[in-house]
């Protein structure tokens, strides 16, 4: 190609983006939320855990998609159905693993995420609206997994949404007619499987998708915290740009690609090596069809669920109702919400608080772990205990928080973000 045609390609692809930017804002959109966009230049490994909830996002969308081209919702062609995408449709083995492992990811990426919250005070003034964008993100991803459970209509989706649907039921005055109203009929069935693929095909991930977009809205409008906690925006340079920051692109383009390489080797290993994790991704009773007249022998959730499964067990059931198993699971989240007025310490980041701080974050995660493992188990033996030990810790790390962070040592933080020059 000569240099002028090379020119004249330029001076073209010039000219479009020209004639769009004067119709629509393209340019400036890129300019202001991404090349831009001043970041704390100190982000770290913690910090790829946004992008990558993305991306899982994305890809979450996509698999979903393709699903739904060959998928049947009713109760007597779904489980079929899956079968078929599974060995008849052209690669529709790996959209389907694609999927399921994408859903196991979605929660490890957004827990590690959450943690990096609470590590660095990411929720605190002034991003308040970040956190709570994000745990109504997170609500939304429990209910979207839950209907996305059911689909395959194998044991396991029948009998769990029988159990969960039926939390409902034991509340107070409206219980029954707000279980009957969920389920669509008095028990789990066709109807109750037709409004959670329409729930989790179309409604839910557009309100995921509207929430991220706020929830990014929100974070640029602040600006993004790092592991310091230091407000970069409050130290400017002659050109008006923090001195701490740098523009997100290319400079955090291409560091997430990082990221990304990493997390897909991973994702890809799971897919090809081993896409059920031994029953952790895709669980044993879901390879056989929903049977009402046989429950399987333990009804456990998924993994992302069962801390939250054992705190709802964590309480007896009085006079036969579960209502304060599930008030107390129900609390479990909405705490969530609260944590940017609860941290009251001096200090955002872990890297400048206590000692206290540290030792509660610690035996939160073990509890939040117990938990998990706790879920997994029928609740005989040494579990009941540990669950209700797990539960008290759960909620001290959150309803102490006001009072340790303030009586708790910190560290002078420095004007300057750290590590790097
Ligand atoms: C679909 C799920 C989610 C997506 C796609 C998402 C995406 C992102 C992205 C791209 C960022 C900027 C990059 C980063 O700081 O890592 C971010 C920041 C943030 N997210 Fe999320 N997020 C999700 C869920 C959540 C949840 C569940 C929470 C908490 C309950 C949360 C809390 C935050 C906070 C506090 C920040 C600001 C962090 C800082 O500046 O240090 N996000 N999110």
């Amino acid at each position: 190609m000569s240099a002028s045609s090379d020119s004249a390609g330029a001076g073209n692809s010039r000219g479009l983006i020209a004639w769009i930017d004067a119709r629509f804002p393209m340019t400036k959109l890129w300019k202001e939320q991404v090349a831009e966009y001043y970041a704390p230049k100190n982000f770290n490994f913690w910090y790829f855990f946004g992008s990558l909830a993305m991306l899982v996002l994305v890809n979450q969308i996509i698999t979903g998609i393709f699903l739904t081209m060959d998928y049947k919702p009713n109760a007597a062609e779904a489980f079929g159905s899956v079968q078929y995408i599974m060995n008849d449709v052209e690669w529709g083995w790996l959209i389907r693993y694609m999927h399921t492992t994408g859903a196991s990811a979605f929660f490890i990426v957004v827990y590690l995420h959450m943690f990096r919250g609470l590590m660095y005070g990411s929720a605190r003034k002034p991003r308040e609206l970040i956190w709570i964008f994000g745990c109504l993100i997170f609500v939304l991803l429990m209910a979207e997994a839950f209907m996305g459970y059911v689909l395959p209509w194998g044991n396991m989706s029948f009998w769990g949404a029988q159990v969960i649907t039926s939390l409902f039921g034991s509340l107070p005055v409206i219980g029954g007619s707000l279980l009957e109203w969920i389920r669509g009929d008095y028990v789990i069935a066709d109807a109750t499987l037709n409004r959670f693929f329409a729930l989790h095909v179309a409604a839910l991930p557009l309100a995921l998708i509207f929430l991220v977009i706020a929830h990014l809205m929100a974070l640029h409008e602040v600006g993004s915290n790092n592991p310091d906690g230091i407000e970069i925006k409050k130290l400017k340079g002659p050109d008006g740009h923090p001195l701490d920051g740098i523009p997100f692109h290319p400079y955090y383009t291409v560091k997430d690609m990082v990221g990304v390489a990493g997390f897909l080797l991973i994702f890809c290993a799971v897919i090809f090596f081993a896409p059920t994790l031994g029953g952790f991704f895709l669980e044993r009773a879901n390879f056989t069809p929903a049977n009402p007249l046989l429950t399987p022998p333990d009804i456990t959730p998924v993994w992302y669920f069962t801390p939250f499964y054992a705190m709802l067990r964590a309480v007896p059931s009085f006079a036969g109702t579960q209502v304060w198993g599930v008030l107390v699971m129900g609390s479990a989240i909405v705490v969530l919400f609260f944590v940017p007025w609860l941290d009251r310490s001096p200090v955002k980041s872990i890297r400048y608080k206590g000692p206290i701080y540290k030792i509660m974050l610690t035996l939160f995660v073990l509890s939040f772990i117990t938990l998990g493992d706790v879920g997994m188990h029928p609740p005989a033996g040494i579990y009941p205990l540990l669950a209700r030990i797990g539960t008290a810790v759960y909620f001290a790390f959150f309803l102490l928080m006001p009072w340790y962070t303030k009586i708790d040592r910190v560290k002078p933080v420095p004007e300057r973000v750290t590590g790097h020059v």
